[in-house]
């Protein structure tokens, strides 16, 4: 049954089709240069079969066709975003699913890789998600996700901190009904999870990716990256918008920049074969 936090995530997609897509790759991985579509696909390798859960608009799975991966799957809760994916040229052949990760329409051992970028944290019954993903792995298959960790740095942390008792504030009725799971958050919690069903220990990666740029730049950035900033009423947003720009003014380098970064983790493990 779906629940209130995929309504919410559903109707917020539906209206922002490629809004992850586009920040995601506007972000440069410290001391790599390019996106975390690449770092993470590169870190997995070329599985033959490969699902991604949480697919958005495909900008993953592209990377794993380019990369050579000729199988290609995703599933998602936003048709918006599965419109986009399947204009993608890249995945003209892959199978492209509007539905629930906890309740996968793929067969049973049909996948030598399952995969999700920035979205497994976000999941609702995550045991559940987990289970179907072990259903559709061959013996020895890989499991993969990238998730939010470390918190941000510079003008990041400053949206971060001066954000949260606002967030905080919303009136319940109106907050986002987003709960997510924090045994993603690190690699005890995946082997947590992960462990009981099969999986070995997973390798835990932690990589930096840089938002540096104009404050105003920073400020849109910042304002995609936390789904909760749509929920504010006009004015709290124009209040934090004030403040975000007051509190970042000293951090502004003779290039009219502020350094902004935010951590993401990557956890890899492979079903016992
Ligand atoms: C932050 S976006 C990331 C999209 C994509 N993985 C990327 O990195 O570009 C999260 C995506 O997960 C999808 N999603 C969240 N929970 C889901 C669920 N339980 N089943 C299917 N899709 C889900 C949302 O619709 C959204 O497209």
């Amino acid at each position: 049954m779906t629940t209130p936090g995929e309504l919410w995530l559903r109707e917020y997609h539906d209206r922002k089709p490629d809004s992850q897509s586009v920040l995601i790759e506007a972000g440069k991985v410290v001391g790599d240069g390019r996106a975390s579509y690449d770092v993470f696909a590169e870190l997995v390798g070329t599985p033959p079969r490969v699902l991604d859960l949480g697919c958005g608009d495909g900008a993953l799975l592209a990377t794993f066709a380019r990369q050579g991966s000729a199988h290609l799957a995703g599933i998602d809760l936003s048709a918006g975003e599965l419109a986009l994916a399947r204009r993608r040229p890249e995945l003209a052949s892959a199978r492209l699913e509007h539905g629930r990760t906890q309740e996968l329409p793929f067969g049973d051992n049909a996948f030598d890789a399952v995969v999700s970028h920035m979205t497994l944290m976000l999941m609702d019954d995550l045991d559940r998600v987990v289970a179907e993903a072990v259903r559709v792995l061959a013996p020895g298959g890989v499991f993969a996700a990238a998730v939010g960790a470390g918190g941000g740095s510079g003008a990041a942390k400053v949206f971060f901190d001066l954000s949260k008792p606002m967030f905080l504030a919303v009136p319940e009725e109106h907050r986002a009904p987003v709960r997510g799971d924090r045994r993603t958050r690190t690699a005890e919690g995946f082997d947590e999870v992960l462990g009981p069903l099969g999986f070995e220990p997973v390798a835990w990666d932690e990589i930096v990716v840089d938002y540096t740029a104009p404050p105003e730049q920073v400020w849109a950035t910042c304002t995609e990256m936390f789904y909760p900033t749509s929920t504010l009423d006009d004015t709290t947003l124009a209040g934090l918008h004030t403040a975000f720009l007051d509190e970042t003014r000293d951090l502004i380098t003779d290039d009219g920049v502020v350094p902004a970064a935010v951590g993401i983790g990557i956890a890899r493990t492979r079903l016992a074969g």
